[in-house]
């Protein structure tokens, strides 16, 4: 019991160096989710499709691309709701090249709260939930709004 206990402090300790000045960082991100290529008839259970759409720092559609969201998103519910699985590639100077890894339920029509799996670059060992709110839902125009909250390393090997 005692040796198992030391061991476990021994590889945590191991973990911990092998990270190299690795420390938990909390980041906020605040962006808009506008769908490219909006299709109106795509929503049938069973349906399955993928995405590569524009994230962007405001709500219009000409304002700076910060980052694509590419993915698959199948409707799962016969509620009409929907599993999706995305990465959010970055662009922006900040977070250029690094992705967060989004899975979980989205429902239509209402404030969709998915978890934050993972990530790489700056996002490495990420954990956090995104909250996305539709702002423009119609047979032209898509935009949701998204508050991203999420915990990772910043290690300084990159
Ligand atoms: C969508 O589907 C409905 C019924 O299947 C059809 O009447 C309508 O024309 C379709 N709309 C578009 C934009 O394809
Ligand atoms: C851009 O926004 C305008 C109005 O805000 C809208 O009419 C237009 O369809 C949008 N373009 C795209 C590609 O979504
Ligand atoms: C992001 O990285 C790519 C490839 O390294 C580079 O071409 C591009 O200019 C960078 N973008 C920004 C905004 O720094």
């Amino acid at each position: 019991m005692a040796s198992s206990l030391s061991q476990t402090v021994l590889l945590s300790i191991l973990f911990f160096l092998s990270l190299r000045q690795a420390c938990a960082e909390m980041t906020y991100l605040h962006f808009y989710f506008h769908v490219d290529d909006v299709q109106t008839n795509s929503t049938d259970y069973g349906a399955i499709s993928v995405l590569d759409e524009s994230l962007r720092e405001g709500q219009d559609n000409s304002s700076t691309l910060i980052g694509r969201a590419q993915g698959l998103q199948a409707e799962v519910g016969k509620d009409g709701s929907f599993l999706t699985m995305f990465n959010f590639l970055f662009l922006n100077e900040k977070y250029n090249g690094s992705t967060l890894a989004i899975y979980g339920r989205a429902p239509l029509g209402t404030t969709i709260e998915r978890p934050v799996i993972g990530g790489t670059g700056k996002f490495r060992l990420a954990k956090g939930y995104t909250l996305a709110t539709p702002l423009v839902f119609t047979s032209t125009q898509i935009i949701y709004e998204y508050n991203v909250y999420v915990w990772h390393i910043e290690t300084t090997d990159d």
